[in-house]
């Protein structure tokens, strides 16, 4: 049975790898440091599967990503863990480049160390995927072509330029000492179980409890969006059939507007949630726009379409229906990731941009 060792495997997109790699009948072992946006919940299905291994701790910490290393002797390390949130970055960069910067560097050099030990045909098969972002490569312009592996890395924010650190130190690690890796730079991933900080979890949640839903600017941002299990299987074809060394962009060729989104969310939870108080659109509010916000992301995955065979499963209308599906019938998750610590960021990211309200 393969065996891969999963970091972050506890949040939104590594909780679903996971899930999938199970299914597949893939061991794992999931290093996650449980933040406030790690959540064993999201896990609750395998509590009794001996093939998942949790254990709590830090990419940064190099004697225990060691210790996993020859205890279990990975065949793949696919890495998730990072600080993710941009609104975050902008309010504390430190967090962003400790995890994203120097925790990669200290689970890349351990696993080089380990790898470097191996006998010749387990090093051959051996790889390291990275798991990135589209916002590396910046913003582009309406009419601009979409991001692809050759465009040029231009981060805005200090969490896409802490990905694009670690996106370099994991290209480096490959060139220096021959690591087999493999980076996927993904655009905006939806579907369960993502925390509600995010413009699709807070839109439903905010909208089913009659609170504001806050726009940034005027709404006309673009995302390019991708149901999270579409992003999973990308990255299990691209650690079977990618070239060791090479990056693959993931899209799921659905650009929208923040406004067309918000919108369609609200006449969906219109049909299946009818409010006595009115269309839920009522709720929506223009706010403070996020500074150095990138206008557009999309993304030309031809490469990973006909390099892998890849095609994404889920359209964005009937993913976002299943989405909002899911948050309703899931409320006990939704109350316990509304804890404290959620308040608390609620409180200092939207309350001074209400106070600007630009409607
Ligand atoms: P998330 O914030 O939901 O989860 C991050 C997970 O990493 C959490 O479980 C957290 O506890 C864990 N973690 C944080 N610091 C850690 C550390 N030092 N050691 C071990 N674990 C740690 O994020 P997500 O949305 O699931 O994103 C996962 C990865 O995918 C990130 O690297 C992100 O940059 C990338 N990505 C996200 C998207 C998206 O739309 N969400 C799109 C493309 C790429
Ligand atoms: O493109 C991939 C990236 O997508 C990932 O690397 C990030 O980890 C992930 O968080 C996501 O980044 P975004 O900044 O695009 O996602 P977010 O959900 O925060 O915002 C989506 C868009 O909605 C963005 O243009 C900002 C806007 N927005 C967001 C929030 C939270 C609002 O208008 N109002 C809001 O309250």
């Amino acid at each position: 049975m393969p065996r891969h060792l999963v970091t972050g495997g506890a949040g939104f997109i590594g909780s679903c790898y996971v899930l999938q790699a199970r299914h597949k009948n893939v061991s794992i072992v999931n290093l996650d440091k449980l933040t406030y946006a790690g959540n064993l919940e999201n896990l609750s299905s395998l509590a009794d599967d001996p093939e998942h291994i949790f254990v709590r701790g830090s990419i940064g910490n190099a004697e225990l990503v060691m210790y996993l290393l020859e205890t279990y002797q990975p065949d793949a390390v696919v890495n998730f863990a990072a600080e993710s949130h941009v609104d975050r970055s902008i309010k504390d960069p430190n967090e962003f480049v400790t995890t994203n910067v120097l925790g990669t560097c200290t689970l890349l050099n351990a696993v080089k160390d380990w790898w470097l030990k191996r006998p010749a045909a387990q090093k051959v098969a051996f790889r390291f995927l990275h798991v990135s972002t589209d916002e590396v490569f910046g913003a582009l312009k309406p009419d601009d072509p979409p991001f692809s592996e050759t465009t040029p890395y231009s981060p805005n924010s200090p969490y896409s330029a802490s990905k694009a650190g670690s996106d370099h130190l994991v290209r480096s690690f490959s060139e220096t000492y021959g690591l087999p890796v493999l980076i996927s730079n993904c655009s905006n991933n939806y579907g369960p179980r993502q925390f509600p900080e995010k413009l699709i979890p807070l839109t439903i949640l905010n909208a089913l409890e009659r609170k504001l839903l806050p726009i940034y600017g005027k709404g006309d941002n673009i995302r390019d969006w991708l149901h999270v299990e579409d992003h999973c299987s990308a990255l299990d074809c691209i650690l079977e059939s990618g070239n060791v060394g090479e990056s693959y962009c993931v899209g799921g060729r659905s650009e929208r507007t923040n406004l067309e989104v918000v919108q369609v969310i609200c006449g969906i939870l219109d049909e299946v949630a009818p409010s006595a108080a009115g269309p839920y659109s009522d709720l929506i509010r223009y706010v403070a726009d996020r500074p150095g916000h990138d206008f557009r992301y999309a993304i030309d995955c031809s490469k990973i379409e006909s390099k892998t065979f890849w095609k994404p499963e889920h359209s964005f209308e009937s993913g976002l229906r299943e989405t909002i599906s899911w948050y309703l019938c899931n409320q006990s998750w939704v109350q316990h990731v509304r804890s404290g610590e959620y308040h608390t960021w609620i409180t200092t990211n939207y309350a001074q941009r209400n106070k600007e309200d630009h409607a």
